[in-house]
């Protein structure tokens, strides 16, 4: 059954598992679809490793009488929740390539430590020449690793679903205060640079207005600089993964239109009580 939805209707959350959810929407009906999806959701499956090894006390009697016990390894979980989770996030991204339009980007919001995974998976499903950035948010937060270099850092894959059509407006987003303004022009300096593929930008300050109390909540900032540059005002954006609903504020605030899903019903209680009015269904 399709969702009821329509790009003449009403902005939209819908509380659903997406993969039920993505293919009741019609091909080719957004200009941009962000995802950030949890780590590892994927149902974990255990492989329990057994061995037979020869004992004295084993249960077993093996040729010339030899006395064998079956022994239970460490189950191998971390194959088993990797694997689980690309088989997660496969047929979710499969869904977001049908649903841009031909002048759409994707924005793959990821952990570093996936990113590679799924730079290989997006090169399969887009093609390699539609690769356009990965883009590193960077932010200086929470305690400091001394074994190694603290990871403060997100990825953001971003792939058009056509490189010779695609949308994107550098000068729609804010620009950024040069880091040696001395070394150019007042003028220059006043006006600020365009941003480049690394994104210096503060998380959810925990005390400050933005926050919802949501736990993974991203900066608005950061989704307005995805929005801004790859659609236009009136353009059609979606979130299948919504969380606190940030993608739907920023989208809000630029005058774009927004479908927003998330499965667990405290996420969208969230998202309406931060954008009263929206259609929930
Ligand atoms: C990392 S959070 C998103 C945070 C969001 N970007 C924000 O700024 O608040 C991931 C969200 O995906 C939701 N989620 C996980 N699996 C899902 C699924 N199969 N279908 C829909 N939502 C899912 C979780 O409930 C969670 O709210």
């Amino acid at each position: 059954m399709p969702l009821d939805w329509s790009p003449t209707g009403p902005d939209l959350v819908a509380q659903g598992d997406n993969l039920d959810l993505l293919p009741r929407l019609p091909d080719a009906a957004f200009r941009l679809v962000y995802l950030d999806p949890p780590f590892n959701t994927g149902r974990v499956q255990e492989r329990q490793r057994m061995q037979v090894v020869r004992s004295a006390d084993g249960d077993r009697t093996g040729f010339a009488g030899t006395r064998y016990e079956t022994l239970r390894l460490q189950a191998a979980t971390f194959d088993d929740r990797f694997t689980d989770y690309w088989a997660f996030l496969e047929p979710r991204l499969i869904q977001a390539h049908r649903l841009l339009d031909e002048r759409g980007t994707l924005y793959l919001h990821l952990d570093y430590r996936e990113a590679h995974y799924a730079k290989v998976l997006l090169d399969g499903l887009f093609g390699r020449e539609n690769f356009l950035n990965e883009i590193i948010w960077a932010y200086d937060y929470g305690a400091r690793a001394q074994h190694r270099w603290p990871a403060k850092h997100d990825t953001i894959l971003v792939y058009v679903k056509d490189r010779r059509r695609y949308h994107f407006d550098a000068q729609a987003v804010d620009r950024e205060p040069y880091m040696a303004p001395g070394l150019v022009t007042a003028e220059k300096a006043e006006r600020g640079k365009l941003p480049t593929d690394v994104w210096w930008h503060t998380i959810v300050s925990p005390t400050g207005n933005e926050k919802t109390g949501y736990p993974t909540q991203k900066p608005v900032g950061v989704l307005r600089r995805i929005i801004g540059a790859s659609t236009e005002p009136g353009d059609w954006v979606l979130d299948p993964f919504a969380g606190s609903g940030t993608t739907g504020a920023a989208a809000r605030a630029l005058g774009r239109r927004f479908v927003l899903m998330d499965e667990s019903a405290a996420a969208v209680e969230v998202i309406r009580g931060r954008l009263p009015g929206v259609e929930a269904v």
